[in-house]
């Protein structure tokens, strides 16, 4: 067993944002499980919202995202983060991210759905991979801080009703092994891998959602996930690749099959609509005109200007023998983002003493029932960053109490491929989070989806029990997570912003 000052589970923005602040005060160990750039924010495409023109406003950024939330947001977290995001956006430059510039060397400002202002920094069209890369170096160069790869957390160790640790496994060793810490932080990202159709790389199993609710925290708003308009319509792929709504900003408009544009037929922002409002409109235009997908124009765009502002979308869509600059890119919406989670206040506490959340495994109340574009970022930038300034003045305590700690039992797990009954189990799962708890919803169906979701776990611990797999394990959690916002989606009666009940409104 090792002590450290501080372990953070997680290695995107939120994780190395916590890490590095924490760091000038102590020892952290940041685990990861798979190798430390493979996260959500390394695929981030947009950028990051924050206000740093002259014509903006911390009110209006407040304004708008309070309007996306669909009155659901927590004001005072709204205000802490968007007060908080030029000098948030400065540490990242000084941690050696290289944002695009514009006029007289200031930063490049984008727009996107929902938004008043131009106010999204960005590089080019792969921000999270910069990101990541520079958090990623300063994090594997810091004297104090030790990266662990390959290691998952598989359950949050309490003793008394306060975390202190976390259980791991080495993912290419099969060693079980456990981290103590005076403040253990969970930024373990969303969890999209629930749904069949998801912009969410394989590790977004929601692992820390499901710690924390087995460790007591309290939860919320996982009724809200985020459903993302513009994913690239390809089925000879697997993979979703996501078309930044940063297109859309830049004039792309969405159309139907036949080429005429719609979407001021639902709102008056037109294409660059709040992100719910978007996604339901294609979904339920995609059905009016029993199409797979729709299309993003974006030819009023040269090809050398897609090639300068949007690299890896134009070449992702040339690789599939679609020229964006002459041709209409096909879209379909994929589950994106996860606005609920682990409830936690201004400084990224949790409701269990000793744990933090923070980033998209979090929810700060910032986001409501529906996330404002490139909010999420300066989240998890805010509020690692808050979290750690609070977990460093709050450190000394436990640590001596923890040493005689006794660790609990978690079951052996072999690390095997896993049983194609397993894979089924997850086929299904996934299929049936999609058609009935996806975009739009039944009561019907969510009662449908509670028994189903119970039925599969039965399955799952029946040829699992005595078996356990890492899969196996993020398949438990993913269950946990469908069943969370199962439940949650059956509290909320009416729709309001993520979460919309066909019944309750009529589209036109
Ligand atoms: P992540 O970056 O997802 O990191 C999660 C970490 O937790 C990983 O290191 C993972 O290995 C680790 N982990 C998970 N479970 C375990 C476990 N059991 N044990 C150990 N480690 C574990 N947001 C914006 O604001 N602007 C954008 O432009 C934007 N574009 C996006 C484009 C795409 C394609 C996607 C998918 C998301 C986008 N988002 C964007 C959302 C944003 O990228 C994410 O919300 C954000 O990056 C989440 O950061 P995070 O630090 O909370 O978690
Ligand atoms: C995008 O680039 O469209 C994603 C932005 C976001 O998720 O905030």
């Amino acid at each position: 067993m090792r002590h450290f000052d501080f372990v953070v589970i997680g290695s995107g923005i939120a994780g190395l944002s916590f890490a590095l602040e924490a760091a000038a005060h102590g020892r952290v160990a940041v685990v990861c499980k798979a190798a430390l750039p493979e996260t959500n924010t390394m695929y981030a495409q947009g950028g990051i919202a924050a206000v740093l023109s002259s014509i903006d406003s911390f009110e209006q950024h407040v304004q708008d995202t309070l309007t996306a939330g669909a009155g659901l947001c927590d004001e005072a977290a709204v205000r802490f983060m968007v007060e908080r995001a030029p000098k948030s956006i400065k540490w990242l430059q000084k941690q050696g991210v290289l944002f695009d510039e514009g006029r007289q060397a200031s930063i490049a400002l984008g727009l996107e759905g929902g938004h008043s202002q131009h106010r999204i920094v960005h590089v080019k069209d792969h921000t999270g991979l910069s990101v990541q890369q520079a958090l990623g170096q300063a994090a594997r160069q810091h004297k104090n801080i030790i990266v662990l790869e390959h290691h998952m957390g598989l359950e949050l160790l309490l003793q008394h009703n306060t975390c202190h640790g976390v259980q791991l496994l080495h993912l290419k060793t099969g060693k079980a092994t456990a981290i103590l810490a005076k403040a253990v932080v969970l930024a373990t990202g969303g969890s999209g891998q629930v749904y069949q159709h998801t912009t969410n790389p394989p590790i977004a199993t929601g692992d820390g959602l499901a710690m924390a609710y087995r460790a007591g925290a309290r939860i919320s708003n996982m009724e809200f996930f985020q459903f993302h308009p513009t994913a690239l319509y390809n089925p000879a792929s697997e993979d979703t690749f996501l078309i930044s709504e940063a297109l859309r900003g830049a004039g792309a408009e969405l159309v139907l099959p036949d080429g005429n544009s719609f979407m001021h037929r639902y709102h008056p922002q037109g294409s660059l609509a709040p992100r719910d409002v978007v996604a339901r409109a294609v979904y339920h235009e995609m059905q009016q005109h029993n199409s797979p997908n729709l299309y993003l124009d974006a030819r009023h765009l040269q090809e050398g200007h897609l090639q300068q502002h949007f690299p890896l979308i134009y070449s992702k869509c040339k690789s599939i023998g679609i020229d964006a600059a002459a041709e209409l890119i096909p879209v379909v919406p994929a589950a994106h983002y996860q606005c609920g989670g682990v409830c936690t206040d201004l400084h990224g506490q949790t409701s269990v003493p000793g744990l933090y959340a923070v980033g998209e495994v979090a929810c700060t109340g910032v986001h409501g029932a529906n996330r404002l574009a490139s909010n999420s970022l300066l989240e998890g930038l805010v509020f690692g960053k808050a979290a750690a300034a609070h977990a460093v003045a709050g450190q000394r305590v436990k640590y001596k109490s923890t040493e005689s700690m006794e660790v609990p039992f978690v079951p052996s797990i072999t690390v095997a491929p896993p049983l194609p009954a397993v894979q089924s189990i997850k086929t299904e799962l996934r299929q049936l989070m999609w058609e009935k708890v996806g975009i739009t919803r039944t009561c019907e169906h969510l009662w449908q989806a509670r028994q189903q979701v119970e039925e599969l776990r039965q399955n799952l611990e029946s040829i699992t029990a005595t078996r356990p797999t890492p899969e196996v394990w993020e398949l438990r959690n993913l269950l946990t997570v469908a069943a969370i916002t199962v439940e949650a989606c059956l509290g909320r009666k009416q729709s309001v912003g993520g979460h919309y009940l066909e019944h309750e409104l009529a589209l036109p």
